[in-house]
């Protein structure tokens, strides 16, 4: 492969570039409100293919499609319940990722060999116009490599993937920085499968009733590993006076940490880097990977991030994975 190119997604130029790269059957990583995804046009088998070869990700592991608004769902998915016309008109376009039986006409690598399609229709525009000029659907997974931090800006792609793809499209840091939530659709109860940006309460409230959201669930699926979204460097998540502890046991050590914090922390250690998060959800959200990727750069030992408190439970999830050892 050769260099991957960067591409400025203010420029038409550019997203013609994209479209052409896209249509030949390449790679093309694309800003989305979320994280960055990894693009490949969802009814070009041997471009599709290509997602799992860059990532390194197994081949039973399912891909979203992206679309351009709901009257295209039925392209991708069959046997759509009356709800998710209810959600898709309160949460689409935005960061709700629907679970629903595949359209036959889907192939199974898309979605792993499995009969459920994923599907959400993104909010950025540079994606939305994307979409709209290519009149497919793009298969988009995180555009990191396999159980590597999500990627929230051009800089992270290219970190990760570079000489692997064909193109990144630059349009700036994503605004929200935290993949979508997925609800599943094919069972009588709405089941959230991944926590993010829409709530459960949030779907509750459009729904007026309760829906599922387990902890743990036992779908086998990329986003479903105990280890995942990991940096290189150990991370251990612990309360701040579990890390305040932790720091003066390690006192006479050789060690340096990276400290992720967002209640104030004072350490006297003048080695130890401290990287202040912001102390409402949706900024700490926002900031969360590119922290990680920061830090994760650095010459330090081990990364402590702070917990954060459990109504952050999207941030949670994330971090659990990232620190599992
Ligand atoms: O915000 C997002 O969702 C980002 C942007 C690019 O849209 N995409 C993203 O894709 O996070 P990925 O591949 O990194 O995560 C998709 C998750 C994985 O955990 C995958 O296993 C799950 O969606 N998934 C996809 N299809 C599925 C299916 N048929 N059944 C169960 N889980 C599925
Ligand atoms: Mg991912």
């Amino acid at each position: 492969m050769n260099k991957t190119e960067v591409l400025n997604a203010n420029n038409h130029e550019a997203i013609s570039r994209a479209i052409d790269l896209l249509k030949e059957g390449e790679l093309v990583a694309i800003p989305t409100e979320t994280v960055y995804g990894l693009a490949a046009d969802a009814r070009n088998i041997n471009a599709v293919k290509k997602i799992f070869t860059a990532k390194n990700r197994p081949d039973n592991h399912p891909l979203i499609v992206h679309i351009s608004s709901f009257e295209k769902l039925s392209e991708w998915a069959k046997d759509i319940p009356s709800i998710a016309n209810i959600i898709a008109g309160h949460f689409w376009p935005g960061p709700l990722t629907l679970l629903l039986n595949k359209n036959d006409s889907v192939s199974d690598i898309v979605t792993g060999g499995l009969k459920t399609i994923a599907v959400r229709v993104p909010q950025h525009p540079v994606f939305l116009n994307i979409l709209n000029k290519l009149n497919s659907g793009l298969a988009a997974p995180s555009a990191n490599p396999h159980k590597r931090i999500s990627p929230t800006k051009a800089e992270h792609v290219i970190d990760g993937l570079s000489g692997k793809i064909a193109a990144v499209l630059d349009g700036g840091q994503s605004n929200i920085g935290i993949e979508s939530t997925i609800l599943d659709l094919t069972q009588p109860t709405p089941k959230i499968l991944r926590r993010g940006p829409v709530t459960k309460k949030m779907i509750e409230n459009i729904l007026g009733y309760e829906i599922d959201a387990p902890i743990q669930h036992t779908t086998s699926v990329s986003g479903n590993m105990k280890s995942h979204y990991q940096p290189n460097t150990k991370t251990l998540l612990m309360p701040k006076n579990d890390i305040l502890q932790y720091i003066n046991l390690n006192e006479n050590s050789h060690k340096k940490f990276a400290i992720v914090h967002y209640s104030n922390i004072e350490i006297t250690k003048s080695n130890n880097i401290l990287e202040k998060m912001p102390n409402c959800k949706s900024n700490y959200a926002k900031l969360m990977y590119d922290i990680l990727h920061k830090v994760d750069k650095l010459d330090i030992h081990e990364i402590l991030v702070e917990m954060p408190p459990t109504d952050w439970d999207d941030c949670l999830d994330r971090l659990y994975r990232a620190s599992h050892l």
